[in-house]
Parts: C-alpha cells; structure tokens; sequence
C-alpha cells in the first residue's frame, strides 16, 4: 500500500452499518448472532466444525474433528470419506437446484453458454471418464492450463471427482513456469485448450504447452478442449499419441463416472504461489477441511440464497477462482456467472454490462479493477442497470478508502454492503471478513475474523501490538497442509516466527479501538502487483541469468492502478553504467520468457553500484525511500554514500 494510502487509511473513521433491509434476510443478521456464533467456534471449535460438515455430503463420517498432535502438520475430519464434487454436484441432484443453471458463461467475443447442475454432472463425469482413460487414478497429478472456458470448471470438478490432484496454472504464465510446475508436481497429463480470447486477441496455449513439455518425461499425454468445437479449430501444431481432442475421445465414454471416496486428508490440489525465494511453492490443499471451509465461508460471508446470481470475476488460475468461484459457491448451488475475457473489452462498460444482462446479485473483484473502472470514469456503470445487486466484495489487496466509495457510491448505489475479504493461497478461504449482514464496515478495513479464526497483530517479539505483524493463533479446516516436497520450508516460511505458536502469513496490519484488522501489505519480499503475487527474488535471478548483468534487486513501488507496481535495478558486469534500450528489451523478453508479461517491472534503472551495507548486503529500503522519493531513511550502515546520489539522478531522470 503506497503511503498515500497508509495515510488515508489511518485517518479513516467513516462507518458503514448494513441497511438494515439486508440485515433482515441475511443468514447472519446482525452483531449479536455474529459474536455469539464467533464464541462458539473459538470455545468448541470440533463442535462448530462438525456441525458446519453435517451440511455436506459424506461417504464416511469422521473420527475425530481436528488433530493437532502434529503441529504444524494439522488434520481436520480424521477418517471421514468424502468428495467434494459430490457436494459441489450430485448433492444438488435430488432437488430444484438441479434444473437451475450452475454455469452461465459468457465468452469474450460474446457467445453465452449455460449448464444447469445436471448439465454440469454430465460434463464432469464425461470429462473424468475421458481423465480415466487416459490412464488417469486417483492421486496422479494433472495440469490444468486452460481460458476461462466452462470446461475449465469441468476439467477441475472432473480431477475431483476421480480424486486425482489438479494444478491449475493460470494461462498467462510462460512455458518455463508451467514446465518448472509440471516437474514439480510430476503431472502424468496436461489439460490445455486451442486457445481463447483476450482482449480480442487469441491466447495461442497449446503452443505455450508444446513448448513447456519438452523435455518434461513425466508427461505421458495432452489433452486439448476446443474452444469452438464444430468450427475450425484456432491455429496448431500436432504431435500423434500424444496430443489428444478431448471431444473427439468424449465421444465413447461412459456418462456415468461415480465419485471416489476420498479420505478427509487425501490431496485436493496443489496451486503454485510465489514466496520470498526463487522457487515457487506448491502449497497443499487436502479434501474434508478446504471443502467445509469454502462452503462455509461462501454461504456466510456472501449470505448466498438459491435466488442468487454470484460472480467471482477472478480467474480459476488464482486461489480466489478456485474457491469462490467453483468450490464455495458450487457447494451452496448457487448460480455462478464465469467471463473469458478482459473488463474493457469491447469498451470499458463489459462488467456492468454483464452484470445487468444476467442480474448479477453478488459481485466479487479486485481493487485493482476498481481502480482501473474509476480512472475510465463514471459514465461507463452509469449506462447500465446495476440494481440487481445486493452484496458487493473484494479479495486480493488492500482497497484505499477512495476505491471503496467510488465501489459503494457508483456500483452499490449506497445499498449494497461491501464485504473486504482478506485471505491467501496458503489459508484456502476467507480469514478476515465483514459478514454482510451483521458488521459494521469501515472502507479500507478487512474488519473482524470468520468463525473459528483466531488473528492477532504482533511485534518481532510476539507481543500485542497496534501495528506490527499478522498472526494467526489456532488452525482452521482450510489451512493449507504444505508445501509439495519442501515440509522444511514450510516449517521456516510460516511457523518459525513466535516459536511455532502462530501461523504467519507475510502480511503487515493494525489494529484499531473497535479491533477492527486493517492490512497494510507484505512485509517480505512478494510484491502485490493487480493482486498477483511476485516475488522479487523470481525476478532477480532471471536478470542475472543474463550475461550482461552482475547483480540485481527488484522492489515494490505504490502504483495508481496496480496496486503495487515493481522497480528493477540492474547492476551491469564491468565499469558500465549504462544500459542501452536493447538490453532493457533483452531483459523484459527474459521475464516473460520465464514467467510471463504480467511480472514485467514498470521500469529497469541500471547502475554501476547499489546501496549495500558494509557486509555486502543491499539495502532495499533505502532503494524503496529513492523510489517513492521519501526523504532518506538511516544510511549510516551505507558502504558508499555516494551511491545513493547517483541513483537518485538516475530514477527520476
Ligand atoms: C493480499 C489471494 C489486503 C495479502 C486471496 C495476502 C489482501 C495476499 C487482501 C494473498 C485484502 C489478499 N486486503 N490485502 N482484502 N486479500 N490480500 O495468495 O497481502 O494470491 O497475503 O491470495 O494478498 O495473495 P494470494
């Protein structure tokens, strides 16, 4: 958060309280039921649980609730057997909720496609029946690298349903990334697609994922949906007994694909994110906890009802897709709206044009797009009817207090509560939330926690304190219960601070007077750039992959519309100083080469020295104050002073 917006936040004392017409229909209504419900799941956190996974489907009921014998190796629902495309699907099979529409997709050039849950079963069990014979079993590993197509959902609830273990990778990530995922998690299968439109322009994926394969021996086989099937399929290469289409191999399969009984603990999915080093990790999400707590987190937190049309514009590719658009809301039986393409496209109006076409009720995005809609400017929601609305939400950075009016005011018409969801990859669902209908809500603020969440602010020593660190103290059945392969680095990146007595989670926050949570942003070296995580280190190390380059350190800078944006500075081999345009162009090419256009840096500012402190170490914070142009922290520890000049110079030069 850039301090512009640190600062409006501190100063922030406007307070919202639900309209009271919300708070009258809502599932949570009103602050009493809140606190008496958050006591509960604090004081018998194995009764409210179980009494939450009551509300689902299981082949097998549990032994026990929670284990923490463990720590921090944690299990929910021992020896229960269960599936949660069950729940998302069959569940719904016996009532209404079948003949309501689960999907209603709109691809970017227009087209729109509906499935109603029975549709969705016959998908997925077909699309599973497909996974099986491709040789596919329980536990094997798939990589899913398809657009926001409806048989991407299928592809995903299809590895559920056989209980083989999905990696999504979202489709803008470089053949590099997804070969560096596939080997990590040893997929046996690459589920792609012949492309799909953004921004009026075709993503050439399964080029991407020829490439990406090469080399990878664990890939036996490709998959490959076809956008348009019927038309010509979009531009390809081929390779025989490799790549297979998947309508074509659809066609002799069973309909019918039973669900496999899946222990509480056994593997979900795994879903790379970015961290502090250079390796991305593949963070662990098992079956009965994540399922119980995306259902439960969906159904309060979005107070859905079956009259509801909920849309989550976020991408499956990104936790926020995997959770609140398919498997919370899939489990209540809501109606889920899922769009293939970019926000301006045709013009800037699409969102809003989408959300008065279908009548959208419950809308959830980024500030980042906020931000972006507020800059195109007002007229674009006002031309269309927003009055379907009734809930609004946002995930995946702070939202400055102005973003959060302009949402309220322009899109909420000042009736629609706004729910500011803070959560992450590793917690599988939603931690710090208003609940729509009971919590006050202060723009900018992530408020209180969700049932069962036990959030603290710390200081380095681990006492209280108004601003400081974020602490998690008990575990909560979506807490992620790994990372793949690395159970050290688990250990070190989230449990080491405080002597393993709280859960960290990288972010920084306050605290206020009412114990409201307000998020103030990383506080290690991942970059929050539109909401996507980068970590600076990934970067760093592709630049000195170049042989022109002796060293780099890439930071976090506010952005306008991003969020945060990110600054490289390079430090060329040699006496030189200067880098020509080609180099800079060599270095970007290097980025989306290895991990794909949307971990571009706003600029690269090369030098012949950086500022380090005398045993070597270079001082970002001094590289963050020259970039924000803040008056210069202590340099007192600074090897050579002098540095500081010139980069100064060179920044704003
Ligand atoms: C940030 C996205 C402030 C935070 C669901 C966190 C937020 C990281 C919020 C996780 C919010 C997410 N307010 N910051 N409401 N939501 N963040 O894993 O820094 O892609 O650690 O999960 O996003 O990003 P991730």
């Amino acid at each position: 958060m850039s301090q512009e917006n640190l600062e409006s936040v501190l100063q922030e004392s406007r307070t919202f309280p639900p309209p009271r017409e919300f708070s009258a229909r809502a599932h949570i209504a009103g602050m009493d039921q809140y606190r008496r419900m958050y006591e509960r799941s604090i004081n018998d956190p194995e009764g409210f649980w179980a009494e939450a996974a009551e509300e689902l489907h299981w082949f097998k009921r549990w032994d026990r609730v929670k284990d923490d014998s463990e720590k921090p190796f944690f299990k929910w629902f021992v020896g229960g057997k269960t599936n949660i495309a069950y729940n998302c699907i069959d569940r719904h099979l016996d009532d209404a909720t079948a003949n309501k529409a689960a999907i209603v997709w709109e691809g970017e050039p227009g087209e729109e496609r509906v499935w109603t849950y029975r549709d969705l079963h016959r998908q997925v069990s077909r699309f599973a029946n497909v996974l099986k014979q491709l040789g596919i079993r329980k536990g094997d590993s798939v990589a899913i690298y398809l657009p926001m197509i409806p048989e991407l959902a299928a592809a995903v609830l299809a590895c559920a349903r056989i209980g083989a273990v999905h990696s999504v990778i979202f489709a803008g990530f470089s053949a590099e990334s997804i070969r560096d995922r596939v080997i990590d998690a040893n997929s046996k299968l690459v589920i792609t697609g012949d492309g799909g439109w953004r921004r009026g322009k075709t993503l050439p994926l399964k080029d991407v994922v020829d490439e990406a394969v090469q080399g990878c021996d664990c890939v036996k086989n490709v998959l490959v949906v076809q956008r348009d099937p019927g038309q010509d399929p979009f531009p390809h290469q081929w390779t025989e007994g490799r790549d297979h289409w998947y309508h074509e191999l659809a066609e002799s399969v069973d309909r019918l694909c039973p669900c496999e009984e899946m222990d509480a603990e056994d593997m979900l999915f795994l879903l790379y994110t970015s961290g502090s080093t250079g390796k991305p990790k593949g963070i662990i999400h098992t079956t009965g906890g994540y399922m119980v707590y995306t259902y439960l987190t969906a159904k309060y937190v979005f107070d859905l009802k079956p009259e509801d049309v909920y849309w989550c514009t976020a991408d499956v590719g990104w936790v926020t897709g995997h959770s609140y658009l398919l498997y919370g809301p899939l489990q209540n039986g809501a109606t889920v709206v899922m769009y293939e393409g970019a926000p301006n496209w045709p013009d800037n109006a699409r969102f809003w044009s989408i959300v008065e076409k279908h009548r959208v009720s419950v809308f959830y995005t980024a500030p980042t797009a906020i931000r972006a809609f507020m800059k195109w400017g007002d007229e674009w929601p006002q031309k269309h009817d927003l009055s379907s609305l009734r809930l609004l939400g946002t995930v995946g950075e702070p939202i400055n207090p102005e973003a959060w009016m302009w949402y309220h005011t322009l899109i909420g018409g000042e009736r629609c509560p706004i729910v500011d969801t803070w959560w992450q990859t590793e917690t599988g669902g939603i931690m710090l939330t208003p609940l729509p209908g009971a919590t006050p809500t202060k723009p900018g603020s992530a408020t209180l926690p969700f049932f069962g969440v036990v959030p603290a602010v710390l200081d380095a020593e681990g006492n209280d304190a108004r601003a400081g660190y974020l602490a998690i103290k008990e575990p909560w059945p979506g807490i992620f219960r790994g990372i793949y392969g690395d159970p050290q680095r688990y250990k070190d990146t989230y449990w080491c601070r405080w002597n393993g007595a709280y859960y960290f989670p990288g972010d920084g926050a306050r605290v206020d007077e009412d114990g409201y949570f307000w998020i103030v942003g990383r506080v290690d070296d991942v970059v929050n750039v539109s909401g996507h995580r980068i970590g600076t280190a990934e970067l760093e190390s592709i630049y000195v992959e170049h042989p022109a380059v002796a060293e780099s350190a890439v930071i976090g800078v506010p952005h306008e519309i991003k969020g945060q944006g990110l600054v490289a500075f390079v430090l060329l081999r040699g006496s030189t100083s200067d880098g020509s345009d080609d180099l800079r162009k060599e270095l970007n090419e290097l980025v989306v080469k290895k991990i794909g256009k949307f971990a571009l840096p706003e600029k690269i500012i090369f030098s012949a020295d950086l500022p380090k402190t005398r045993s070597g170490k270079i001082m970002r914070r001094l590289l963050r104050d020259i970039a924000t142009g803040q008056a210069l922290g202590n340099v007192t520890t600074l090897a050579d002073p002098s540095v500081i000049e010139s980069l100064k110079e060179k920044y704003s030069g």
